[in-house]
């Protein structure tokens, strides 16, 4: 293979710019053209393709975000935006393509392979959803930037003697919260693969509280059905229950927009250079990801449309440890 393409898709997660670099290097390493396509599908659609150098993925390593930009794009699921970008791809004599994103993007990815496009995925998302990987490019991270806040609120928890309910990302997955959860001892964790209802809520606040606890955790992920401003609006009614004082922090997207940890830049670097390998040997149609410690490829299809189940020990450990 002479000529690859690179691309980031969906929301994008801190690392993708260390994908990019590693995918980037190691292609022109093997003496191959690099691409960059903007906004991931939508640039491939709207022929937004331009060579990369080593130069131009300088830099970048310690950056959040994506510097070829990404976009959530419906226009994909047709066919003929799909024919579209291959004829966008051939013109150039690009021969492969590397998709960096998460369970949306790998959807993506299995239809361009299914045209017949040698396709390679690697696993990148905050959610930590996607199957076929223990762990994704800026779980981590977006773990490591909701723990910092959690330790941040627990210290003015404890000046005030009140409790602290922080929503975290993760869609319609609890990873982000149950780890930083656990290692930032909440008292409550609630999340879509284990929830806990407002009034259960309460009711570990109040023997916190009464245990002489100076401040309380609980950290809600956003996928649960029992969301913070549900939990709140319950709590306003029953105010004589919970014993602290109640404040509520919903981090949105800052959780998705820090700098990579070490352990991202790693694993970025490591799945890009492998994507680039698995193009190189010739074995396509695969989501590059990182299982038991080694790097592997799963076949698309097992993937696109598919989530991991997470589980749930944690929560029951973080329950336990919070006496
Ligand atoms: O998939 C990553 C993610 O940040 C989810 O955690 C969140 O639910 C969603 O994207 C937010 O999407 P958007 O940035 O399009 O609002």
């Amino acid at each position: 293979m002479r000529s690859i393409a690179v691309l980031t898709s969906g929301g994008d997660a801190p690392g993708m710019n260390a994908a990019i670099r590693a995918v980037t290097r190691s292609a022109l390493d093997l003496n191959m053209t690099v691409y960059g396509v903007r906004q991931g599908y939508q640039g491939l659609v709207h022929d937004q393709i331009s060579p990369l150098s080593a130069r131009e993925v300088g830099g970048i390593i310690q950056i959040g975000g994506t510097f070829l930009g990404s976009a959530r794009n419906k226009e994909f699921r047709e066919e003929s935006a799909r024919s579209k970008a291959l004829r966008n791809l051939a013109q150039r004599g690009i021969e492969g393509l590397v998709v960096i994103g998460g369970n949306g993007s790998q959807t993506g990815a299995q239809l361009l392979g299914k045209l017949g496009f040698p396709v390679v995925g690697v696993a990148s998302t905050i959610d930590n959803d996607l199957f076929g990987t223990d762990v994704t490019i800026g779980s981590d991270t977006a773990v490591n930037v909701t723990l910092e806040a959690i330790d941040h609120l627990r210290t003015t928890g404890s000046s005030h003697s009140r409790a602290f309910l922080v929503e975290t990302m993760g869609r319609d997955c609890g990873y982000i919260a149950i780890m930083a959860g656990l290692a930032g001892g909440a008292e409550v964790i609630s999340v879509p693969e284990n929830e806990v209802p407002a009034r259960e809520i309460a009711e570990r606040l109040r023997a916190a509280y009464e245990r002489g606890k100076t401040h309380a955790i609980v950290v809600i992920a956003e996928g649960v059905k029992e969301n913070s401003a549900k939990i709140i609006s319950w709590f306003e009614s029953n105010k004589q229950m919970v014993g602290f004082e109640l404040r509520t922090t919903v981090l949105g997207h800052v959780v998705r927009g820090a700098p990579p940890t070490a352990f991202d830049r790693v694993l970025a670097t490591r799945l890009g250079v492998s994507a680039v390998k698995a193009l190189s040997d010739g074995e396509f149609g695969v989501l590059v990801g990182w299982q038991k410690g080694v790097v592997t490829r799963t076949p698309l299809a097992e993937v696109a449309g598919r989530t991991k189940a997470i589980t749930t020990e944690l929560v029951e450990l973080a329950r336990m440890l919070a006496r």
